[in-house]
């Protein structure tokens, strides 16, 4: 997709074939960079301290990661180090155990001296995979915009977070649709929650859509409800951390209130994911899924630009409040319309994605 007219990635292989590049999303909307990743540290890092974000971006991160670390080092004490230190980087988005058990199989049964190159082959499959994965998400979800337009207005979405093409390697997911239905004609205008505290639906969805042309309004995280309430949101379409087989959501903190808000006012709530983010075993998200809680900082204080354009960091709660900062949490399948993803739109039902993937839920 596009920055200033120029048409990017997430994240690609340096012309050495070995070292990774990726954008730098913690300077965005502000302040373009992108980063190297020379080692196996390096992607953990990255993924630590959301360089990189979202859950398929994590995913192909961690499998890069696990390339750098072969590169160096192919015996198995390494490969199950790096796999360690990937895992433990953060705990909710499955895509990223998904790519770590994939690599770490793959390359325990290869002979070492073979190890690095499959290694980068692997992970660069896994990058094609998703992207191919999130444009077919496009194409299906599109449908569902076209289905929602009344009359000669703008078709209304909600969004929560960033589940476009930074969250991803292109594409995205919760806005490939959107690209998709736009690139189609569809005249589309998307609410962008501001997504507290980080704010990625304020810096990096805002960001996207101005890159894409597409119209779009942020608001404040609780004005979902009142546009609902008000016949302003035709539909809402969110991203997924983590899908159980039984079709509960794990997202971004603040998707369930949504959820709730679109069953009370009779809006369809769509939730938009490759496979890589379903975790298969298990069904019930409440208690099953393990929620990053992450530092009081991003609570207490905000980031920004001042007038200069200079980053600054303003603190909101006074000295000694304590605060805490669950970054995600669950949306029961009951709330859930419908799941988009590469193979079509099913029920968020155990028997709705096993009909779609049945070689997966087995
Ligand atoms: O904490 P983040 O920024 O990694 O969280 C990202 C989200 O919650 C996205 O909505 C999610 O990964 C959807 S998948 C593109």
């Amino acid at each position: 997709m596009k920055i200033n007219g120029r048409s990017y990635r997430t994240i690609w292989r340096d012309s050495d074939g070995r070292r990774v590049h990726v954008i730098d999303q913690t300077g965005l909307p502000h302040r373009f960079e992108t980063k190297t990743l020379a080692r196996c540290e390096d992607a953990a890092a990255a993924i630590r301290d959301m360089t990189v974000r979202g859950a398929p971006l994590i995913g192909v991160t961690g499998a890069y990661g696990m390339a750098l670390a072969v590169w160096r080092d192919p015996g198995d004490a390494a490969i199950e180090s790096a796999y360690a230190l990937l895992l433990a980087t953060r705990p909710t988005a499955v895509n990223l155990r998904w790519a770590l058990d994939r690599m770490r199989m793959l390359l325990l049964a290869t002979p070492v001296a073979e190890r690095a190159d499959r290694a980068y082959a692997e992970a660069a499959t896994i990058a094609e995979e998703d992207v191919a994965a999130c444009e077919a998400i496009g194409r299906s979800g599109a449908e569902l915009i076209h289905r929602a337009r009344r009359g000669d207005g703008p078709i209304n979405i909600l969004t929560h977070c960033n589940a476009g093409w930074l969250a991803t390697v292109d594409w995205g997911t919760a806005l490939a649709p959107i690209y998709a239905a736009a690139r189609e004609g569809a005249p589309i205008h998307v609410w962008v929650d501001e997504t507290r505290p980080r704010n990625q639906g304020a810096s990096l969805t805002a960001f996207e859509l101005l890159g894409e042309e597409i119209p779009h309004t942020v608001v404040a995280d609780n004005a979902g409800g009142h546009l609902m309430q008000h016949g302003l949101v035709d539909l809402v379409i969110v991203g997924s951390d983590r899908t159980t087989r039984a079709g509960d959501v794990c997202n971004k903190i603040g998707t369930y209130l949504k959820a709730l808000a679109a069953h009370d006012n009779d809006v369809p709530f769509y939730v938009a994911l490759p496979s890589s983010t379903v975790d298969w075993r298990i069904a019930d998200g409440v208690r099953d899924i393990p929620i990053e809680e992450r530092s009081a900082r991003e609570v207490t204080h905000i980031n920004g630009r001042n007038a200069d354009g200079a980053p600054i960091e303003i603190q909101l709660t006074p000295n000694g409040s304590p605060a805490r900062n669950f970054a995600f949490d669950v949306t029961p399948a009951r709330f859930v319309t419908g799941l988009i993803t590469e193979r079509g739109v099913c029920a968020a039902t155990e028997d709705g994605l096993k009909g779609l993937f049945p070689e997966l839920a087995s």
